[in-house]
């Protein structure tokens, strides 16, 4: 009998698919769902964060649950068929409780510049395939190979970059916008089949990515204006977040359904008034 086939309770083996799971949201989440509601974890990534890869991991193990990672560029219809090919002989047909495509992968820059932050065809492309067009290749190869557990939770992720806009984000916005459309219209195609598809919006919470690109003085900057903007007073965290897929993948929330489900702490409620009287 496999490890799978031991492990599996009356309702049988299962899994987490996290795309991004190496990093910040991704990591977090994995975490977080091998504690609650106690899933093994499939986590795709391309290597680029072998420490906190590793951290996840060992959390995960430690948690008593299954850590499987698998390298490769998600961005892809192959990949996701290779990939889900690759659980399936781990985990066995219909497996997978919850995927949750937490991969970040978008150009920034202008439409119209004539400098280096132009966005051309090229990052437009690359832009949609990472951000919003492999959740559709995911779901269909999930669907294919029969992985999907009775009552299969979909989770997409979301910013609050959808009605409050920062210059340089457009393509980043609006491969969001195209991935919330694939987000209502999977949940029309697999409702009927008992299955659940999701978009979760959250603030800016601080993440490897972010530390990566900021310097110390940016990051405090960043943090003090969040503290204004928030009504809690402070940034939002991944382990909050990661916490509330917790809650998401359990039984309570299954009637949320092509939902955009606001977890954003009213960060963009105080806008005007930080404008027009700060
Ligand atoms: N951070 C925020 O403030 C925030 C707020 C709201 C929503 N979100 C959303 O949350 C999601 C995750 O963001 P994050 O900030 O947590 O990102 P992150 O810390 O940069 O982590 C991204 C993860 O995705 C992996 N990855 C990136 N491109 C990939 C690809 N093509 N194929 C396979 N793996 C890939 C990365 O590992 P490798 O690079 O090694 O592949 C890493 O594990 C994104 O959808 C983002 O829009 C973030």
């Amino acid at each position: 009998m496999s490890r799978s086939e031991e492990d599996a309770g009356p309702g049988g083996p299962r899994w987490a698919l996290v795309l991004g799971a190496s990093s910040g949201t991704g990591a977090a989440i994995a975490e977080a769902v091998a504690q609650q509601p106690g899933l093994d974890v499939f986590g795709v990534h391309r290597g680029r964060y072998v420490d906190s890869g590793e951290r996840m991991e060992h959390a995960v193990r430690e948690a008593g649950r299954r850590a499987v990672p698998w390298q490769a560029d998600a961005s892809t219809p192959e990949a996701a068929e290779a990939g889900v090919e690759a659980l399936r002989k781990v985990a066995g047909p219909r497996s997978v409780k919850l995927f949750v495509h937490s991969i970040a992968g978008a150009s920034v820059g202008h439409f119209l510049s004539e400098g280096e932050d132009r966005l051309h065809a090229r990052r437009i492309r690359r832009t949609f395939d990472t951000m919003a067009h492999s959740f559709v290749y995911w779901a269909q190869a999930l669907v294919a190979a029969d992985m999907l557990a009775p009552e299969a939770r979909l989770l997409g992720l979301q910013n609050v970059l959808d009605g409050t806009h920062l210059s340089n984000t457009g393509l980043v916005s609006a491969s969001k916008a195209a991935l919330e459309m694939y987000v209502q219209h999977l949940a029309m195609e697999l409702g009927p089949l008992g299955h659940r598809v999701n978009l979760l919006k959250f603030g800016t919470v601080m993440t490897p990515a972010l530390k990566h690109v900021y310097s110390p003085e940016a990051l405090a900057r960043l943090e003090a204006a969040h503290a204004r903007m928030n009504p809690a007073g402070r940034m939002c965290t991944v382990e909050e977040v990661a916490r509330f897929v917790s809650v998401l993948a359990g039984e309570d929330a299954a009637w949320f359904n092509g939902a955009t489900i606001d977890f954003s702490g009213g960060m963009t409620l105080k806008l005007l008034d930080l404008v027009l009287n700060a």
